[in-house]
């Protein structure tokens, strides 16, 4: 499973990049205000940190305007995915960016039929929202197992990046449904490190290594 950072803090990301893990990046309009930074400027310097998928989203909520909008951002960089909302406007331009071989991630997905349709517009990544099902009560993880399913049965190439992301649960059972990425903020990727067992284990080994009075080299 590919591992991306929801984030738009850049020294987060070349936190996270320094451990070889970090296979791309998500933003949004919301991380976008959160780091306080110019939208294209911030998102040009996250190209340079990560060689994989970068998602900066449109906010034009027409076709047209859409496909203006993505033209600035797709010149960015090459490893720019265009990230659209799951609306008919946002499909269609998912559908003509595609097929000009511009990556794009249609986000503000919640049910396996919006999904459905991404994949037929051609959609490179579809974000499902798991934290914002599970908030109103329903499991967001069932979603992730329809869309595995129905992705499988007729072969579509679209990823699903399991987005809303809130804790370690979340990515663990996204890897065993078989989603192909993942996105969560820094601090979810930090957690997936620890346990005290580790911690205790570590502590125990070199308090031992320490009373043998030896060093390596
Ligand atoms: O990037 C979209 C998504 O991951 C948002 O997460 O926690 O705001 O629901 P959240």
């Amino acid at each position: 499973m590919k591992f991306f950072v929801d984030t738009a803090d850049t020294a987060e990301i070349r936190d996270l990049a320094e451990t070889g893990l970090l296979d791309g990046v998500t933003t949004n309009p919301s991380l976008i205000h959160k780091a306080g930074r110019n939208f294209l400027e911030v998102v040009r310097e996250i190209c340079g940190i990560v060689a994989g998928p970068v998602s900066a989203e449109v906010v034009a909520t027409d076709h047209k305007e859409m496909m203006r909008e993505a033209g600035i951002l797709r010149k960015i960089a090459d490893n720019i995915a265009v990230k659209v909302p799951l609306t008919v406007d946002g499909l269609k331009t998912c559908k003509a960016l595609t097929g000009e071989g511009t990556m794009v991630n249609v986000t503000l997905c919640f049910t396996a039929n919006q999904a459905l349709l991404a994949a037929k517009a051609g959609a490179t990544f579809i974000s499902p929202f798991v934290g914002r099902l599970d908030d109103i009560g329903t499991e967001g993880m069932q979603l992730i197992s329809e869309i595995r399913l129905i992705y499988d049965n007729y072969d579509f190439a679209t990823e699903i990046l399991v987005a809303s992301v809130r804790h370690p649960i979340h990515v663990l059972e996204a890897a065993k449904i078989g989603a192909d990425v993942m996105t969560a903020p820094p601090a979810v990727i930090r957690q997936l490190f620890n346990h005290p067992l580790t911690d205790r284990g570590l502590e125990a080994f070199l308090a031992d290594w320490q009373k043998t009075g030896q060093s390596i080299g």
